[in-house]
């Protein structure tokens, strides 16, 4: 016998976005284009800013899986999120690094997380502003969260970046391409090589009418793309947005649908490969408590070595802020 229904069935996952920027307004168009959360809530102190983005969302909902969009420039609206994504603060300039942003993002950092865990107490905090892994530092510090509630989308997009490159240069789907990038979200990010496949063929075997795709040459030449790719967005259009806007949505999926999904997000590191005491990314469990446990992948003796500088750069930035 067919069940009754009385109406569209919306559920309760709540969303909140804090900055209703150009990030902010991508993650939030890439969740309701993904059916993410069926409440997405933007909290800017840009009143009119906040108005438009929340208009202008909500006149698209007519052709998207059942969401409502809500806004405020108080944190009020905010309150009983399952997970809030932070994007607020400065943003890089042409040829500025994301660790010159650190001082004035972390002050935002100190000031926003204390008043978004009050309205939401149980909440997943998911911060993409940048540096992601210094404000991640400062949030966990400010806060006394440190059991993986609150992490940064690190090199999640990083790792997308290297995974398209590999896909256009071997000729296959994005999908049967696997690699990470860990380490800083920034400039002393390192490419895991010795553990990336195509199609699960280990990345220095795969080739093509004999000849191996990715030799020494071509491998340095992508991750220099990788790392340089952002300047080169924030040249041409002001702002990288869009692909951190989707790669945002897909990790608060991991965390609403509880899916354990292997990311390589940025989490307090406790030891794993000699790292602790500062934020960085290494491919790490993602499920509804937030970051879980930390993989132990195989590194080489020179990706354990870009480890550990990458961890120093971001300690001394740390130490430079009293974090
Ligand atoms: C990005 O990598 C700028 O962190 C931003 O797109």
């Amino acid at each position: 016998m067919a069940t009754a229904r009385s109406g569209p069935r919306i559920g309760t996952a709540k969303v909140s976005i804090v900055g209703a920027g150009s990030v902010g307004a991508a993650v939030a168009y890439a969740c309701l284009l993904r059916g993410t959360a069926n409440t997405i809530a933007l909290f800017d102190t840009n009143a009119a800013r906040v108005r438009a983005e929340v208009l202008d969302l909500s006149h698209g909902t007519q052709f998207t899986p059942a969401c409502r969009i809500e806004g405020s420039d108080d944190v009020a609206v905010t309150a009983k999120s399952d997970l809030v994504v932070i994007t607020a603060g400065a943003k890089q300039q042409p040829g500025q690094s994301r660790l010159d942003l650190a001082a004035a993002n972390v002050a935002i950092t100190q000031s926003v997380t204390p008043r978004l865990l009050a309205e939401s107490p149980d909440a997943v905090l998911l911060f993409v502003s940048n540096p992601v892994d210094i404000v991640t530092a400062a949030a966990i510090a400010i806060s006394g969260v440190d059991d993986g509630r609150i992490f940064g989308s690190g090199t999640v997009l990083d790792s997308g970046r290297l995974r398209y490159l590999i896909a256009e240069g071997a000729g296959v789907a994005i999908e049967n391409t696997h690699a990470f990038i860990v380490g800083e979200h920034g400039d002393s990010e390192l490419a895991l090589w010795s553990g990336a496949t195509v199609g699960g063929i280990p990345i220095d075997s795969y080739t093509v009418d004999g000849r191996v795709v990715f030799d020494d040459r071509t491998r340095a030449k992508i991750f220099h793309e990788v790392v340089r790719s952002a300047y080169e967005i924030i040249q041409g259009k002001g702002a990288t947005n869009l692909a951190i806007g989707l790669s945002t949505a897909r990790i608060v999926e991991a965390v609403l649908r509880d899916q354990r999904r292997v990311l390589p997000v940025s989490s307090l590191q406790t030891g794993t490969h000699g790292v602790r005491d500062v934020c960085l990314s290494l491919p790490t469990i993602v499920d509804a408590g937030g970051a879980d446990r930390v993989l132990e992948v195989p590194l080489s003796d020179d990706e354990l070595a870009g480890l550990a500088e990458s961890a120093a750069t971001l300690r001394n930035v740390q130490k430079s802020l009293g974090l």
